[in-house]
């Protein structure tokens, strides 16, 4: 079997090594996660050049809250002000922008500006960006199984029934598709509960580069590590 020639369709991005970009250079962590920040509109810059059709950003973890309120409270409002910033640009440019995890628990400010570019941006056909916020893959899928326990216990659906695609369509956002290309930024080896069931047969490409120092070419060299590993699906080389 051939290397894939192809360019991956829908990309993942762990964006790790905020905190450490900043403490390298004596900043203060909230530093790091402003250039992170700023970083997003580079990455998306290098999707829409690849042609992928989706980026899914892991923005905020389940896990995350376990930090200080401040660097919390300070993340959410980097959210804010990325919206406003860039929101206009994004529709411009046919950017559809979503936010998959649970909204619900954020504060006022970042469910408003949430819904209002998601509805600003809806009618696009272009780059799908899929920001995780509030994030975590196994509530995700938990949320999915209790929904299906419901429909059965409602007799909407069958036990039978139940298969792979009734899990999807109970996702988050049932048109978030699976990740072709997984790529973690920060030296960490692991997927820190991100897409797991959209992940299932994704190439993962980790990288010590901290994510406010992957640019342009750092996410070409992501691509290359994909256009060389063999996607098999299970199956055997038959080359
Ligand atoms: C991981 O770095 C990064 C985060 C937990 C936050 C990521 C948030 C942003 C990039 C900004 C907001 C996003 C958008 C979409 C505008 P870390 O703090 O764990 O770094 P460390 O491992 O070096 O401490």
């Amino acid at each position: 079997m051939e290397p894939n020639p192809q360019n991956p369709s829908n990309i993942g991005i762990i964006m790790d090594g905020n905190g450490r970009w900043a403490q390298s250079r004596n900043l203060p962590r909230a530093a790091g996660h402003k250039r992170g920040a700023e970083n997003v509109r580079e990455a998306i810059t290098c999707a829409s050049l690849a042609n992928a059709k989706s980026l899914s950003l892991f923005a905020f973890s389940t896990e995350n809250w376990k930090r200080p309120a401040s660097e919390v409270d300070y993340i959410m409002s980097l959210v804010v002000e990325y919206l406003a910033k860039e929101i206009d640009e994004l529709k411009e440019k046919n950017v559809v922008i979503k936010f998959i995890g649970d909204i619900s628990a954020l504060p006022i400010k970042c469910r408003s500006s949430i819904a209002d570019s998601e509805e600003k941006t809806k009618g696009n056909s272009g780059l799908a960006v899929n920001i995780a916020l509030n994030y975590g893959a196994r509530a995700e899928i938990t949320r999915a199984a209790k929904q299906l326990a419901q429909d059965a216990l409602a007799s909407k659906i069958t036990i039978g029934s139940i298969g792979e695609e009734s899990i999807s369509a109970r996702l988050y956002d049932s048109s978030v598709p699976d990740l072709d290309l997984v790529i973690r930024t920060g030296a960490e080896k692991r997927l820190s509960n991100f897409m797991l069931w959209q992940a299932a047969y994704a190439e993962i490409y980790f990288t010590d580069i901290l994510w406010p120092d992957f640019g342009r070419n750092e996410f070409r060299d992501a691509i290359l590590f994909y256009q060389g590993r063999q996607r098999r699906y299970g199956g055997i080389d038959e080359g």
